[in-house]
């Protein structure tokens, strides 16, 4: 149940820019980032973190791994919402926001979270339980339609189609998908070739995974707050663990490290460019031996440039 943390030392490099700033870390999970941050800070920098599950939360306020430091704080939301969070707190600008995306091992090695069909458990499958739908809720309600669309878009899964009858057709026969097992089985009955080295309920999982949580908008308005948050000098570091996310990510820098020219206005002066690209950086051969998950992280950082936003 241990969360090992990835590209740590060079998220924190990336970081830091200063030990006496205040630094965001928008994906707590359980602390690893924030523990290496706490201890490149000065007393005078401040740690605030974010986290949408309440476990994670749980874990850095109570018990054994509870932080006890007078400069860090830790809030319960999601990094889409951390412009409101941080002005709660005083906060209205940043040295460095970090987010490591996706899922912590607490969270999928849980199967009562309902993240893996390595395990049995309730499709659940939310980050924040406490709000929203679940998978298995989506799932009685959606149409064949839109089951393809999320499966096909957030799982580019080339049998979406038959995976969106198969579970409509269980559904009509009065007995729709309320667990992990369940899901696994009809989607490995509907998914025709094997994938080396992949469960055929990868694809689908991510993707349901994906649309329950809003990962996508949530991360595309976390980046869009971020250029109003972030100093001049400051750095935003994005680990993605997919190319969906890692998509996102690039095009948003790519984006913002142009001077933006308005075609409506051909000859007014162009918009200089609010970020400067800084780095793309992959997890070394001896990282991914020791921790398999670290395989598909791409890490990327940008610096705010000086213009306002
Ligand atoms: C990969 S883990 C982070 C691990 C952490 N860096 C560590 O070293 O322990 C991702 C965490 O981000 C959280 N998370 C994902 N999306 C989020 C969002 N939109 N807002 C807030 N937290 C989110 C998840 O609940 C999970 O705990």
């Amino acid at each position: 149940m241990l969360h090992t943390t990835v590209l740590l030392r060079e998220a924190v490099d990336a970081l830091v820019t200063t030990p006496d700033g205040t630094y965001l870390d928008g994906t707590y999970g359980r602390g690893g980032h924030s523990g290496m941050l706490l201890q490149r800070l000065s007393p005078r920098g401040r740690l605030l973190a974010i986290d949408r599950d309440p476990q994670a939360v749980a874990a850095a306020t109570q018990g054994a791994t509870r932080v006890e430091d007078p400069r860090f704080s830790i809030h319960h939301t999601s990094f889409a919402h951390m412009a409101e969070t941080l002005a709660l707190q005083g906060v209205s600008k940043l040295h460095g926001l970090l987010l490591d995306l996706g899922v912590s091992s607490p969270q999928i090695d849980d199967p009562a979270r309902g993240f893996s069909f390595r395990f049995d458990g309730p499709l659940d499958m939310r980050m924040d339980p406490t709000r929203g739908e679940s998978a298995a809720d989506f799932l009685a309600r959606a149409d064949e339609r839109q089951l393809t669309e999320v499966i096909r878009d957030y799982g580019e899964e080339r049998f979406a189609l038959q995976v969106a009858k198969a579970l409509v057709a269980r559904r009509e026969s009065g007995n729709p998908v309320r667990t992990t097992g369940e899901l696994s089985d009809v989607v490995a009955r509907a998914v025709r070739t094997r994938e080396a080295g992949q469960n055929p309920a990868t694809r689908t999982f991510q993707a349901l995974r994906i649309f329950v949580n809003a990962e996508l908008e949530e991360l595309q308005q976390a980046l869009n707050t971020a250029l109003d948050l972030l100093l001049p000098g400051g750095r935003l570091v994005v680990i993605s663990f997919h190319s969906l996310e890692d998509r996102i990510v690039k095009t948003f820098i790519a984006r913002e490290s142009k001077d933006v020219i308005d075609r409506r206005a051909p000859f007014a002066a162009p918009k200089p460019m609010r970020l400067k690209s800084i780095a793309r950086v992959k997890p070394s051969d001896a990282e991914v031996d020791a921790n398999p998950r670290a395989r598909s992280a791409v890490m990327r950082v940008a610096e705010r440039t000086e213009v306002a936003s």
